[in-house]
């Protein structure tokens, strides 16, 4: 499995202001497939996915990336299992606003220790194949929403990571972008590699295995799209 969740819960704040958001989600990621995870704004995607990348710990409950406990380990281990492992395309992008698109892509190659010019030209072929070729030297401030939006899905797979997690990687993008990004992410799927989606977007079912739906912080339900792969039992 490239990610698993048990039992996991999550609430924020404290005391009489606590709100319980994630219940009980347990979830497993197994390698080859692209899945979505889809739900009405404030289900718990965002923190569903927070959890799973180690960004943000559940309340109570186990998570796994790549066969490494992440719930119990130091943040230091966190970060070294994410970076080995993780891709992670934020909903707000977050790009470094004083690099050019380029040395967005290169500076996460660069902390994955790949050596500065390799970097530079694996993050010039990045770019280029999400449409930014043209776009390499301008700082995220110069880049419209859809393109700040490819910077941060290049910058997610081109250090080649088991998981890629994306938080509505298409929402900026028109429909031949999505389309294209969809099909470079499909293209990531294989052998120890799988993708995990956060969307609105129904269009994007054709691209995926799987799809996920929750609704008030539960899984309502867990179905490939090839019937066959539905046995009737949740994959956790
Ligand atoms: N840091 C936080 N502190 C307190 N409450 C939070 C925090 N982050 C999220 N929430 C609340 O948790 C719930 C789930 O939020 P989350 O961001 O996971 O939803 P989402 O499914 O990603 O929604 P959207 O589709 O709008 O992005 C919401 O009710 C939200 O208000
Ligand atoms: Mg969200």
């Amino acid at each position: 499995m490239l990610a698993r969740a048990t039992s996991v819960s999550k609430s924020y704040g404290a005391g009489a202001l606590s709100t319980r958001v994630l219940f009980d989600v347990s979830l497993a990621l197994p390698a080859g497939e692209l899945t979505l995870l889809m739900g009405p704004s404030g289900s718990g995607k965002t923190t569903l996915l927070s959890i799973l990348a180690g960004l943000l710990r559940p309340s109570s409950g186990d998570v796994e990336l790549c066969g490494e406990p992440i719930s119990g380990a130091t943040a230091e281990a966190v970060t070294r299992t994410r970076r080995a492992n993780l891709g992670f395309v934020f909903q707000t992008y977050n790009l470094f606003p004083a690099l050019t698109a380029l040395d967005n892509v290169a500076e996460i190659l660069a902390m994955k220790g790949v050596p500065l010019g390799e970097a530079r030209s694996r993050a010039r072929t990045a770019l280029t194949r999400v449409g930014l070729g043209e776009r390499l030297h301008h700082v995220p401030a110069k880049l419209s929403g859809g393109e700040k939006q490819r910077v941060a899905i290049a910058r997610a797979f081109t250090g080649e990571p088991a998981l890629i997690l994306g938080d509505e990687p298409t929402a900026a993008l028109d429909g031949t972008s999505a389309a294209s990004v969809m099909q470079l992410l499909r293209d990531h799927v294989g052998p120890g590699r799988s993708v995990l989606l956060v969307t609105h977007d129904h269009r994007l079912e054709r691209f995926a295995d799987r799809v996920i739906e929750l609704a008030d912080g539960r899984i309502q339900r867990d179905t490939y799209r090839d019937p066959q792969r539905n046995t009737g039992e949740l994959v956790a």
